[in-house]
């Protein structure tokens, strides 16, 4: 079986390359530019130098090249990681994220739609925002996105949707990870170099670690899970913390007790867009579904920053 991996240089795609290898299915991972030097020596670091570090250049915006991509390579299972995800920058840049957060999947569904394929396409704890919820989001749950990320990432799930195609939509949220730009590699470099910092604890949700996640869309596929599937499923890791608490973890696990970390309320910081104050989401669904058991956050981080560290 051939499967197109978009976004490939990315927090997740990048942890793709490594969930995949030693697969008995052919990957393809693609993205808008090469992989970065940098990313590749991280990629052999972590991979012993067994994970692909080649990236065929597909840009998700433009549907004819998907069409071509998929037909030429006979692509049946395509996992969507390409996105725009810098929600601050999205409030300016609506028209960039429209096309990628929304247009995008809907170019991959009728294409998948078209040749039969089955379509994995990543979302997020955006798409809840403006409610103040005190339970676990679960996946029927209708929220209202506060910004223009959440809302183009909830365009692009309803547009897969209306296609017709099969898909497994997953929501995601506080994905971190060994590749890109995320909250675990700031705070190390923060703490490193100053002697105080200030973090919100009136935002709660639960990390994702990219590596897990990764594994579980990896299982899914090898064992062919997803026949039958189609619909929405949440997955972070397991349990609760507000950022200040991760951040409080991310320095303990660091070794470092310099650094005086402070917990404060949002209003510290303002932001051109409102997070969600409580987003922890409800995995009942993937666990009973696919039979899968979730790490314990804490220990997940561990293994990210041990790698990041080593
Ligand atoms: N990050 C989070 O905290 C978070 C939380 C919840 C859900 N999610 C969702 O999880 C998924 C993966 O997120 P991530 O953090 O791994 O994203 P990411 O690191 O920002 O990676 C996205 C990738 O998409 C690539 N890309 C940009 N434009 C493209 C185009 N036109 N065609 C093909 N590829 C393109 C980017 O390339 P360049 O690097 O060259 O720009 C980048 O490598 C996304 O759907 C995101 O919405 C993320």
């Amino acid at each position: 079986m051939n499967i197109l991996v978009t976004g490939a240089n990315g927090q997740l795609g990048n942890a793709m390359r490594i969930a995949a290898i030693g697969s008995k299915e052919n990957y393809f991972f693609t993205s808008i530019s090469e992989l970065s030097a940098e990313a590749a020596r991280l990629l052999s670091r972590l991979s012993a130098g067994k994970a692909c570090t080649e990236t065929s250049i597909l840009d998700v915006t433009n549907l004819e090249d998907i069409r071509d991509f998929v037909r030429e390579h006979h692509i049946e299972v395509v996992v969507n990681c390409a996105a725009y995800t810098n929600v601050d920058a999205a409030e300016s840049d609506i028209e960039s994220a429209e096309r990628l957060n929304a247009k995008a999947p809907e170019n991959l569904a009728l294409v998948m739609k078209e040749v039969g394929g089955f379509l994995f396409h990543l979302s997020t704890d955006y798409v809840f925002g403006k409610e103040l919820y005190n339970k676990p989001c679960s996946e029927d749950l209708q929220g209202t996105p506060a910004g223009v990320y959440g809302r183009t990432k909830l365009q692009g799930e309803q547009n897969i949707e209306a296609s017709g195609c099969k898909y497994i939509i997953i929501r995601t949220a506080w994905l971190y990870g060994e590749f890109g730009k995320n909250f675990v590699k700031t705070m190390l470099n923060l703490i490193a170099s100053r002697s105080q910092i200030k973090v919100v604890f009136d935002q709660v949700g639960t990390p994702t670690y990219t590596g897990d996640l990764a594994d579980v869309i990896f299982q899914i596929i090898e064992n062919r899970w997803y026949e039958g599937h189609t619909g929405i499923f949440h997955y972070s890791n397991e349990g609760v913390c507000s950022w200040f608490d991760f951040t409080k973890m991310i320095a303990l696990m660091a070794g470092n007790t310099d650094c005086d970390i402070l917990p404060c309320y949002s209003e510290e910081y303002p932001s051109p867009v409102d997070r969600p104050a409580y987003s922890v989401l409800d995995k009942t669904k993937i666990k009973t579904v696919f039979g899968i058991t979730i790490p314990y956050w804490t220990e997940s981080l561990r293994v990210c920053i041990q790698h990041l560290l080593s």
